[in-house]
């Protein structure tokens, strides 16, 4: 590399007792105490309507943590002026210029800004403060310092080979419009990453966060402006999904989405840009993370602590609501009684309540409309002859939208639980007979209509290297005796295939890669 080589931040623990600990109880009361005031960032304006909608902790839903205000789609076309404003600027700058910008991002999310992005992930988001840590902290900044390297591979690759009397050239050029960031709400690191690696190689981008992480996106934006980002090339508007793809998909300009959430949003994304074709001057680029009802399979001989500890950590960490959670697992006869005990000591044991009470393992889900779909599938599982609430299966919305850590044991293949994605703490198991290990690789993979992450859990090689081979396309992420979350940046590319998105891996070259639409120049002496 010809810039700073990336390593992976390391995490805190925030055990009792430490600074850093202090710090951030410090940074969590000082955001509780204070009303934020949030503007759209628009050009060099901050921009605030009469509109005004509240923001509370999903666990303290009567507690205000701050305003923003709600835009229309005049704001969206103002977003798209003021990006397309900063282009010429932006585009033209060197791209170690670019790449300091973000790399200086990187050093304030790291240090100055750590604690306020973990604290506003915490209230904002309900993540515990490990889960914020790895997200904002660590992810976030990990994603714009491998980035920043892969860029510079991009722009320092080999030039085409020359013949006698010719010169080739390859120039890497920003898409010619302006890019769309829709971004989720379960990282604040992809929130982040989807309009900085874009803005990174030359683009210019509105980018529309999802409501309920309006909070952390407000500081993401602050990092962004110390850094250095000049105004226009992120513009941050508050809007409803119509109101930004009527003006956006409808616009000549239109080069790309960057996109994270579901897939039902994507697939609509994908026919009205198929639909408005004739009007852009290119081929818009659309990239994607979308849902994932991501697996795991246990063989016989896997180590039962192991496929506990990948259960429990897997499905359950953050309520369930990692795009790569586990949330079915395949378990042989033979290990399901002693497994079932495992889990219901530990599911058992963990504490639910608010982040700001660091010994909650539980926090709550991000929202009514999330808790009341979440409920509806454990009401039916506990009313169905197909299925069984074993463990957990509790919910209470009275103060925050709290779920207990909930497993439904399936007795058909086809319950609804296998193949819906529910995105919360609920994990369903479907036990099969120890013989049926390879029909099983068949089931898991023909019930696959998302392609996410998924894991083995085996000690047999060989059986490890079936569900490998048999699961090829079942996961873009695939894990031996591991759970299927917490892929780190610049050492596990994430993306699935399938109908989890279009596998463009976040945080790698092959992503960065889409935001360049490259020329070639031959000169003849
Ligand atoms: N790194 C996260 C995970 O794998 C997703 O961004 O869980």
């Amino acid at each position: 590399f010809n810039v700073p080589a990336p390593i992976n931040e390391p995490v805190n623990s925030y055990a009792p007792g430490t600074k850093e600990r202090a710090l951030l109880e410090a940074a969590i009361q000082e955001a509780r105490a204070t009303e934020a005031d949030i503007p759209m960032y628009i050009g060099s304006k901050e921009v605030r309507t009469e509109k005004k909608a509240k923001l509370s902790p999903p666990h303290d839903h009567q507690h205000v943590l701050g305003y923003y205000y709600e835009g229309g789609k005049e704001h969206v076309t103002e977003a798209i002026d003021a990006a397309l404003a900063a282009k010429a600027n932006w585009e033209n700058l060197q791209w170690e210029q670019r790449a300091a910008i973000f790399l200086k991002a990187a050093e304030l999310a790291s240090t100055k800004y750590r604690y306020k992005l973990n604290a506003a992930t915490m209230l904002g988001q309900s993540k515990n403060a490990y889960q914020a840590e790895i997200d904002a902290a660590c992810e976030f900044t990990d994603f714009l310092r491998f980035n920043v390297a892969y860029m510079s591979e991009i722009y320092s690759q080999q030039p085409p080979a020359n013949s006698k009397g010719i010169w080739n050239r390859v120039e890497q050029r920003p898409l010619e419009g302006f890019v769309f960031a829709l971004t989720p709400f379960n990282f604040t690191a992809i929130a982040g990453n989807l309009p900085a690696c874009v803005a990174m190689m030359g683009n210019v981008v509105v980018w529309k966060p999802s409501n309920t992480q309006i909070y952390s996106a407000n500081v993401l934006m602050q990092v962004f402006k110390e850094a250095g980002l000049p105004d226009g090339v992120i513009n941050l508007v508050y809007v409803s999904g119509p109101d930004a793809g009527d003006v956006i998909f409808k616009h000549p300009d239109f080069a790309g989405i960057h996109f994270t959430g579901s897939t039902g949003v994507f697939q609509n994304i994908w026919k009205t840009i198929g639909e408005n074709i004739h009007q852009y001057k290119t081929y818009p680029r659309i990239v994607g993370e979308t849902g994932g009802k991501d697996f795991i399979v246990a063989h016989p001989s896997a180590d039962l602590a192991v496929l506990n500890t990948a259960l429990v950590r897997g499905a359950f960490e953050y309520q369930g609501q990692k795009c790569s959670a586990a949330s079915r697992a395949y378990i042989p006869a033979s290990l399901w009684a002693d497994l079932k005990v495992r889990m219901e000591q530990d599911l058992q044991s963990f504490k639910i309540g608010g982040t700001e009470d660091f010994g909650n393992f539980i926090n709550a889900v991000i929202d009514e409309k999330a808790f009341d779909k979440i409920t509806s599938y454990i009401d039916r599982a506990k009313n169905s002859n197909d299925a069984e609430v074993i463990i957990g299966g509790d919910y209470d919305k009275s103060k925050g939208y709290f779920i207990h850590p909930t497993v439904i044991l399936a007795k058909t293949p086809d319950y609804e639980t296998l193949s819906e994605e529910l995105f919360g703490p609920v994990l369903t198991i479907y036990v099969y007979e120890d013989a049926d290990w390879a029909e099983t690789l068949k089931l898991v993979d023909r019930t696959s209509i998302y392609a996410l992450t998924g894991a083995v859990i085996a000690q047999d090689r060989y059986a490890i290297e079936e569900a490998t081979q048999a699961l090829r396309n079942a996961a873009g992420n695939f894990y031996i005796n591991d759970k299927c979350t917490g892929a780190v940046v610049g050492q596990q590319p994430f993306g699935g295939a399938r109908g989890s998105g279009t596998n463009d891996k976040a945080g790698s070259m092959i992503n960065l890669l889409r935001w360049v639409s490259p020329r070639t120049i031959k000169e003849t002496f």
